[in-house]
This record gives C-alpha cells, structure tokens and sequence, in this order.
C-alpha cells in the first residue's frame, strides 16, 4: 500500500517552463580557481561581478596565510559544538577585535548568518510576540520567523512611516521585533536604519537588523549599519555574514550582554551545531588587521567603479536602479530577460547574478552586478565597453529582426 498520494521525485520535478526559461547552467557556475581577475568560471576566464567579494579580499595572500598558520597550529576542525568542544583560544581576540568594530557589546559566531537569523528568533521570539518586517527581507530572516508562530506583518521597503503605523496599530503582544537588512542585495539600497531604530526605541521593541552586505562596506570604518548611522549605544539585535565584503565564512548575532550570554546557552542553531573553524577565526583576525589600514582606498575604489560601469550601463540603454549601496542593479523585468540579460554579459566575459523570483518579487527580474577592489582599472574600462554592444545586440538588432 502506497502512504503518500505524492512521489518526492514528482514535488522536485521542475516544470518545462522553469527549465526553459532559467536553464541549468546560469546557476550554479563552476569555478576553477580563486576569485582573482580574472577568474576562471565554467572552464573559461572571465570577469566576476556575481560575488560579493566587495572589498577584493577573497584572495589576499596575508588571509590566505592566516588560515594555513590556523591549520597548522589548530588543525582542521572542532569536531564538536562550540558548547561541549568549545572555540580555539583565538575567540576571545575574534570578539575584542570584532564587537567594537561593528558596535555591539557581546557576539555569537555560527558557521552562518542563515543560522544566525534563524537561531536568534528560535532563541529570543514566542508565539506571544509580533515581529515587523521590512517586505524586502532576505529569505533567512523569515525562515527564522516563520517556526516561531507568531504574529508578523511586513512594512513597506524601507518606509519608517509604514512602520510606525504599524507599531502604533498592533498593540497587545508580549514583545514586539523589527526586523530589516541594512543594504538590500539585489537593488542596492541602504535602509533608514537610524529613524527605525528611534522609532523602536519610542514604542519598546527590539530591532534586528541583518548587516550582510552591509560590514565592510558602510561606515567611516567599515564598521557597518551601526557606524554608517553613528549610532554608539545600539541596544537591540545586529546579525551580519562575514562570507560577503569580511571574505570569510561564519554568521555573527551582536547585542547586549545579557541577551547574548542567554543565547550562548539557548541558541539551539548554535549549541547543537560544530563550531566554527579555527583556521576561520585565524583569517577573521587577520582582516580586521587589514581593514584597519586599508579600508578607506579599497572602499574608495569600489564606489568610484560602482559609479563608473552605473553611467556605462545607463548610457548603453540599461534601466539601472538607484541605489547608494556599492551595487549596480539591472532592472530586468521578466524572468526570461532577466536570464537573456545575464547569459549576454556572460558571452562576453562577465559573470553576473540574475534574480528571478522568489528571490525578487514576479516580473521584477534584476541581474546584479558587484565590481570590487580587486579588479583592475582597465578590466572595469573593458566591461563599459562590453556594454554597449551587448544591449546594441539584446534589443537594437532585435528590433530590426
Ligand atoms: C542579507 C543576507 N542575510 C543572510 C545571508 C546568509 O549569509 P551566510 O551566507 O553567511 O549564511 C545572506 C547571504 O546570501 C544575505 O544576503
């Protein structure tokens, strides 16, 4: 007798349109060495913009050498959860350096910030709450949100008013979270982070915001939300990856002491999971060391580029959102020339991310493209170049056709 009335190979079956309109090979590349420029993706050289290795660190040979110093001092793993098997004697260095930086008191490491958003609301959040969420909100955060079983309901992309509306009407929850990102990935705008964080110090809730693709690119320092803003007393909740402009792996939820030392022990997405490698914790302390002493000519050097291949796209016909954060973002519409966008840059030579939904709202496809400090000059001047004669191609001989 059969009990499931659906095979699992029938639900992952993807429909003809889907294979037709996204195809296999434009997800999921190939890479065959480390992210340089230029780099080697799918077997062939080429220009990387689909990472956000914004701060050209992915392959720096100090890094590189911190995390071989960490293997041969530390080994390879922990082989256990941080609880039981503890972290190498360098977390305590990761957390003095760290916290300060980004501006919370105390921090947690998991192996990821999708742990990280999920194990802060599993830990801190009851079904008895309410959590506010800005409509644009990475996947993670609502994975995070959506076990709890409480109330939420989003607010518009970075609007304060629409929050506020929302706090003053949704009253009668035992506590009240807003949740939001610090720079939005796949448009490139950066929240109003302060005016959300006076609105919830007025109305008693606690905001978490998801600084991502925020730490190593905003901020006097590279700091992140909290010194973009000037904000020096947070109180509520910070989680950020440092697999994106830090060029390492692991997640961070920040806050204060208190709430951090009861996660230490009730974080389930941190007890029951291997603590983060020490090689890991080795490269995190080496690029603090270099962000202190070179972030401001890299950082300089990623909007100047942002800036540049922006008027090249405009100017060769592209729709480009504006957006503060060092990201250019193509507006593409439908799947279909979301995906035709992209496969044309890749043609020549530049790899680039298009976001179909879900990950962006329906026929709100964008092909992203992040260019950093690692590039050269005149790989950026051959890509403005490219431009041009692929949106001759995708539309002007199309219309003639
Ligand atoms: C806004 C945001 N939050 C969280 C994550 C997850 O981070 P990690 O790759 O460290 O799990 C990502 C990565 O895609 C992200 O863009």
């Amino acid at each position: 007798m059969n009990t499931s009335s659906v095979t699992l190979a029938e639900r992952s079956a993807f429909t003809e349109e889907q294979l037709r309109v996204l195809g296999y090979d434009i997800y999921y590349p190939s890479i065959g060495g480390e992210l340089g420029d230029p780099f080697c993706v799918n077997r062939r050289y080429a220009i990387n913009m689909a990472t956000n290795n914004y701060l050209g660190l992915a392959n720096d040979p100090r890094i590189k050498e911190a995390y071989i110093d960490g293997i041969y001092k530390y080994g390879t793993s922990m082989c256990a959860t941080p609880v039981a098997g503890g972290y190498t004697d360098q977390f305590e260095a990761v957390e003095a350096a760290l916290a300060p930086f980004i501006g919370v008191e105390r921090l947690l490491l998991y192996p990821s910030c999708y742990q990280a958003n999920n194990g802060l609301f599993s830990a801190l959040a009851t079904e008895d709450d309410l959590v506010l969420f800005d409509r644009g909100a990475h996947s993670s955060l609502i994975q995070g949100i959506l076990p709890v079983g409480c109330a939420k309901y989003p607010f518009a992309h970075n609007d304060p008013d629409a929050l506020e509306y929302l706090l003053r009407k949704k009253t009668g929850y035992a506590h009240v979270f807003v949740v939001t990102e610090s720079v939005f990935s796949t448009e490139g705008s950066i929240a109003p982070f302060a005016e959300i964080n006076a609105l919830c110090k007025r109305y008693g809730a606690t905001p978490v915001v998801d600084d991502s693709h925020g730490i190593g690119v905003l901020g006097a320092h590279g700091g992140g939300i909290l010194d973009h803003c000037g904000i020096t007393d947070y109180d509520g909740l910070y989680t950020t990856s440092l697999g994106k402009a830090i060029a390492n792996n692991c997640g961070v939820v920040g806050g204060p002491r208190r709430v951090i030392d009861y996660m230490r022990y009730l974080s389930s997405h941190l007890v029951y999971s291997t603590a983060v490698a020490p090689c890991i914790l080795s490269g995190l302390l080496r690029t603090l060391d270099i962000l202190e002493l070179e972030y401001r000519d890299r950082i300089e050097r990623v909007y100047r580029y942002r800036d540049t291949i922006r008027a090249a796209l405009r100017a060769a016909g592209f729709t480009v959102v504006d957006g503060a954060a060092p990201i250019n973002s193509i507006v593409a519409g439908p799947s279909e020339e979301t995906v035709r966008i992209s496969k044309a840059l890749m043609q020549r030579g530049v790899l680039t991310t298009p976001f179909v939904f879900p990950s962006v709202p329906k026929n709100k496809g964008r092909v992203r493209m992040i260019a950093g400090a690692n590039l050269a000059e005149s790989t950026i001047a051959y890509v403005c170049t490219a431009l041009d004669g692929i949106h001759h191609n995708l539309y002007d001989n199309a219309l003639v056709a």
